[in-house]
């Protein structure tokens, strides 16, 4: 396909997911989604545990971002609008998602917002800043990382994707502190979950006395000793963000040892199975796919692209990342063919061992599909 006819498609996908986007916020105002049941996102499954809400929001600030709003105003007032609703959010204790939230999500976008329209709203990077602060009380000195939401004991590989809103706050206000737990979360998770194939252990448990590292473990992978695909893309793009904001070079490693991992192990296509040591046969099958998974790491790589010494390595990294929007911009993946699914990316996982959004839409998955989008508009642009 020549490169406008590219473009052209996926102009024409982001138009489709402004579409579904505004389906949703029509039929069901003022309700954050995680994942859909049969296509549907109301229903009445479980959350397991509520880190979602800004990928809403979010998908509308990306449009604005990328100049592809088909309704500007429209699209800012709703994102205003259900960012500041998630506001509260920033003193939440209870979860390990705030820069899910406000650095990916809502307010950091919405500050941008503000100084692209040369009107900066600073109070909404104080937000920022206030939930990078509350993320750091997860600290454990002992062992040295956040906890996760399950218990002291724990370190997610999903905190890579939030631990940036960390660094951020530390840069706004010039606070050791918390450059330095930002830094040692980073250091922990890449010697205790990160392994020497480039692969990724879901979770860590640790001695709560001495701190010690005890084992590798999982919730969503397929075993504790697996590469749960979704994880692995959180830290190559967390780690990337990582060096993004701090220039050291040991998160670029990480994050460039785990996308050679991901080249290596995915089909050409670009979309990896759910777990990718996950059985040939059964429920828990490799044939199940994870597009939340190649999402993620579609906009890693095109982070990576920009980030890595190697003029070589970047290009492949950009190609890879072109090749996989381009396997998520048409059917079976995109949902374009069913007037009845509501969500704009199908074939997604959110927790295969409890049942939950298997198969389905996951609002993550949309999210970080349009984010993808625009950085291949900018690509080819
Ligand atoms: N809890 C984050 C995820 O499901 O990837």
């Amino acid at each position: 396909m020549s490169q406008s006819n590219t473009k052209q498609q996926i102009l024409d996908v982001l138009k489709f997911a402004q579409d579904q986007v505004r389906r949703l916020i029509q039929n069901h105002p003022g309700f954050y989604p995680l994942y859909t049941d049969q296509g549907k996102w109301k229903h009445d499954k479980p959350a397991w545990t509520r880190w979602c809400d800004g990928f809403l929001p979010g998908m509308m600030w990306l449009f604005l971002e990328s100049a592809t709003a088909d309704e500007p105003d429209f699209w800012r007032s709703n994102a205003e609008h259900y960012s500041a609703a998630l506001e509260h959010r920033k003193e939440d204790r209870d979860v390990h998602d705030l820069g899910f939230i406000f650095y990916h999500g809502t307010y950091k976008r919405w500050h941008a917002a503000t100084l692209r329209d040369r009107r900066p709203d600073h109070k909404l990077q104080d937000v920022v800043v206030r939930a990078g602060q509350v993320l750091a009380m997860r600290f454990k000195n002992n062992g040295q990382y956040l906890r996760s939401f399950i218990s002291d004991e724990s370190l997610f590989i999903d905190i890579m994707m939030n631990v940036p809103v960390i660094f951020y706050a530390a840069k706004l206000t010039a606070d050791p502190g918390l450059m330095r737990i930002a830094t040692q979360h980073c250091l922990t998770t890449r010697r205790t979950l990160v392994r020497g194939d480039g692969s990724t252990s879901h979770e860590g448990i640790f001695h709560l006395q001495t701190g010690q590292f005890l084992r590798q473990t999982t919730h969503q992978g397929y075993r504790d000793d697996s590469c749960w695909s979704r994880g692995l893309a959180w830290s190559l793009y967390g780690f990337g963000t990582c060096y993004e904001l701090t220039a050291d070079p040991r998160f670029l490693n990480t994050a460039e040892a785990h996308a050679q991992f991901y080249l290596e192990h995915t089909p050409a296509h670009g979309v990896p199975p759910w777990d990718y040591d996950a059985p040939q046969d059964g429920r828990l099958s490799i044939t199940q796919p994870d597009s939340s998974a190649a999402a993620i790491a579609a906009v890693g790589l095109f982070n990576l692209a920009n980030l890595a010494t190697d003029r070589v390595r970047a290009l492949a990294y950009r190609d890879a990342a072109l090749r996989i929007v381009q396997t998520l911009a048409q059917p079976p993946y995109l949902a374009i063919d069913d007037p009845n699914w509501e969500g704009i990316l199908r074939r997604g996982v959110y927790h295969i061992h409890k049942g939950l959004g298997v198969d389905e839409s996951v609002m993550w998955g949309e999210f970080f599909f349009v984010e993808a989008l625009t950085k291949a508009l900018a690509v080819l642009s």
